[in-house]
C-alpha cells in the first residue's frame, strides 16, 4: 500500500548538497594567520596562544564522530559522511543550522523532562564548541592530539540470534514493513531477555526499528498477515498488526548510534515458549536503490532473574474501539487528548499480579519509557502524578513529536511508582490543512481522525519498562 507516502516532503538533499560542496570546494584556501579576530574576542585567559583554538584532531573530530559519524559515515543511514576533517569542511555551511535549531543530531525528548542514559544529543559545551569552530577558521590541527578512544561499547553476547527468513528490498523513503522471527523452538521454558542487539543487514536503509513479542496462541494469527501479503515480511504501518486478544507488547527499539539495549542488573523480560517475535522496520530507500535488507537480532536471555520485568504499553482502552472516544476534528491544529491509569485498573492489577509477581500495593519502578504516535501528532507527555494531579514527576516528553524518530528512553535513575500515584499521559495533534501528509505528490485535505493502525488513523500509546522496585 501507501508506498509513495511521502512523510519526508519532497526535498532532494542530494542535489542540494552537491551544490554546496562545489561551492565550498572553489572557495581560496583558508589562511590562519590572516585572521586572529576569530579567537581573540572570545578568550580571557592571559596565557592565551592561537593553539587553545578548537582543533579538529584535538576538540571537534571526538564529538562528531560519537555524535554524527554514527550515522553520517558511507553506507549508512545519514545521507552524507561527516567522517573527514574534508566532508566536515564541505559540508560546515549546512551542518550549523542543523546543530543550531537542535535538528541534528536527532533526540526527541524534550530538556526540562529527565535524563536519559541513552542521550545522544550534544551537551550545551559540545554545542556551543562546534558551532564556534564552524563560526571560525576550522583549523585541521595535528592528528597527533587526537584524545585517545574510550573503553569499547559493551557487546551483547547473544544466546539466540533470530534472523530475517529472507531478503527484502524496500522501495520507497517510508516503507514500514514487518517480519515474524519465531522464538526458537527448543527454547521449553520461559526466559528473560536480559539483552537486545538489532544488527540491520543493509545500514544505509535502515532507519529504525521496533521489536514486537507476541503470546503463542496470537502466533498463527500474525503469520497469517505475513501469508497475506505478497513478499518477504508484510506492511505494517505504526505497530506490528492487530489480533484478537491483547495488543503485541515492546520488547525494544533501535535506532542508528544506539547499538544495543541492556537491561538493569538482575533484571529480564519474560518471553513464554512459543512466542513470535515481530521486527517492525522502518526502512528510508531511494526508489530504484535496489538494494536488500535482512536484518537480524541478537538476544542475551536468562533462565530466571531476580526482578522479572513487563513493558506496559498504556493507552485508554475506551480509545481502542476507533468510534469517537479520540476523535480529531478534521482542519484542528491542537487537539489533546489525555488519560490516567493506576494499581487498580484491571490491566495494571493484572500486570503486577501475573506479570511482575508482586503484591497489589507494591512500589513500582519505571525504567524507560517511550510515546507512540502518527503523523499527525505534535507533542507527547508522559508522567507520574498523584492521583488527580499534582507532584509530577517527568518520564518522557517529546516537546516536537517526530514519527520517523522514535525510540525509548532510558531513565538515568528509576522513577517509583507508588500506589498512592498514577500515570499520566497526554498527546497533543495537529491535524490543520499544512500539517497533512502527501500521497503520490498530493497534499491530502484533512478528514476526521480516531484511532486505528492505518497511515491515517492517529495512536496514543506510553510504553514503559517496569519492574517491582527493590
Ligand atoms: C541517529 C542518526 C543520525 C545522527 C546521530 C545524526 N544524523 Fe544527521 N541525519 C540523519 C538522517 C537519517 C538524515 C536525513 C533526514 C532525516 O531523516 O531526518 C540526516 C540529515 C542531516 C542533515 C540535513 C538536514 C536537512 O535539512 O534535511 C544535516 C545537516 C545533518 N543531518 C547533520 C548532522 C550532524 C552535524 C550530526 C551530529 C551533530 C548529525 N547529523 C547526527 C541521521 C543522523
Amino acid at each position: 500500500m501507501a508506498a509513495s507516502l511521502a512523510t519526508h516532503g519532497s526535498r532532494s538533499l542530494g542535489a542540494a548538497l552537491l551544490g554546496i560542496i562545489s561551492l565550498v570546494a572553489c572557495s581560496p584556501d583558508r589562511d590562519l594567520a590572516d585572521d586572529e579576530s576569530s579567537t581573540a574576542d572570545t578568550e580571557t585567559d592571559a596565557d592565551h596562544t592561537d593553539t587553545d583554538a578548537p582543533t579538529w584532531w584535538r576538540d571537534v573530530e571526538p564529538v562528531v564522530r560519537t555524535a554524527c559519524v554514527t550515522c553520517h559515515s558511507p553506507d549508512n543511514i545519514g545521507p552524507f559522511s561527516l567522517e573527514t576533517y574534508d566532508e566536515f569542511l564541505a559540508l560546515a555551511p549546512i551542518l550549523a543550522p542543523a546543530i543550531e535549531s537542535g535538528q541534528m543530531p536527532p533526540w526527541p525528548p524534550g530538556d526540562d523532562c529527565n535524563t536519559y542514559a541513552n542521550d545522544r544529543s550534544l551537551s550545551d559545551d559540545q554545542q556551543e564548541l562546534l558551532l564556534s569552530y564552524m563560526a571560525g577558521d576550522m583549523p585541521e590541527g595535528d592528528p597527533a592530539d587526537s584524545p585517545p578512544d574510550g573503553p569499547p561499547a559493551r557487546e551483547v553476547v547473544p544466546d539466540a540470534v533470530l534472523e530475517m527468513a529472507e531478503p527484502y528490498t524496500p522501495t520507497s523513503a517510508d516503507d514500514y514493513r514487518c517480519f515474524t522471527m519465531p522464538w526458537p523452538e527448543d527454547i521449553t521454558e520461559d526466559r528473560f531477555v536480559t539483552a537486545l542487539e538489532v544488527y540491520p543487514g543493509e545500514r544505509s536503509l535502515v532507519h529504525h526499528v521496533i521489536m514486537f513479542v507476541v503470546e503463542a496462541d496470537q502466533a498463527d494469527d500474525f503469520l497469517d498477515l505475513d501469508a497475506n501479503d505478497p513478499g518477504p515480511g508484510y506492511t505494517c504501518f505504526g505497530g506490528p498488526g492487530t489480533a484478537p486478544g491483547l495488543p503485541p507488547t515492546w520488547l525494544g527499539a533501535w535506532v542508528p548510534g544506539l547499538e544495543a539495549g541492556f537491561a538493569p542488573e538482575g533484571v529480564g523480560l519474560r518471553v513464554t515458549p512459543g512466542s513470535m517475535l515481530i521486527m517492525q522496520v522502518h526502512y528510508h530507500a531511494t526508489p530504484g536503490m535496489d538494494l536488500a535488507d535482512r536484518s537480524s537480532i541478537g538476544v542475551e536471555m536468562q533462565a530466571s532473574v531476580d526482578r522479572p520485568a513487563v513493558i506496559l504499553p498504556m493507552t485508554n482502552i475506551a480509545w481502542l474501539a476507533g468510534n469517537g472516544a479520540m476523535h480529531i476534528p478534521a482542519g484542528d491544529p491542537d487537539v489533546t487528548h489525555e488519560t490516567t491509569i493506576d494499581n487498580t485498573h484491571p490491566v495494571m492489577a493484572n500486570l503486577i499480579a501475573n506479570g511482575l509477581g508482586a503484591p497489589a500495593d507494591a512500589d513500582l519502578e519505571i525504567h524507560d519509557g517511550g510515546l507512540h504516535m502518527h503523523l499527525f501528532g505534535k507533542r507527547g507527555r508522559l508522567q507520574v502524578r498523584d492521583k488527580g494531579g499534582g507532584n509530577e514527576a517527568c518520564i518522557v516528553d517529546v516537546p516536537r513529536w517526530d514519527f520517523n524518530w522514535q525510540s525509548s528512553y532510558l531513565l538515568e535513575q528509576p522513577l517509583i511508582l507508588s500506589p498512592d500515584r498514577e500515570l499520566h499521559l497526554q498527546c497533543w495533534w495537529d491535524n490543520s490543512a499544512e500539517n497533512q501528509p502527501f500521497v503520490d505528490g498530493v497534499q491530502l485535505e484533512p478528514s476526521d481522525l480516531d484511532w486505528g493502525d492505518r497511515t491515517l488513523d492517529e495512536m496514543c500509546l506510553g510504553i514503559m519498562y517496569i519492574t517491582a522496585a527493590k
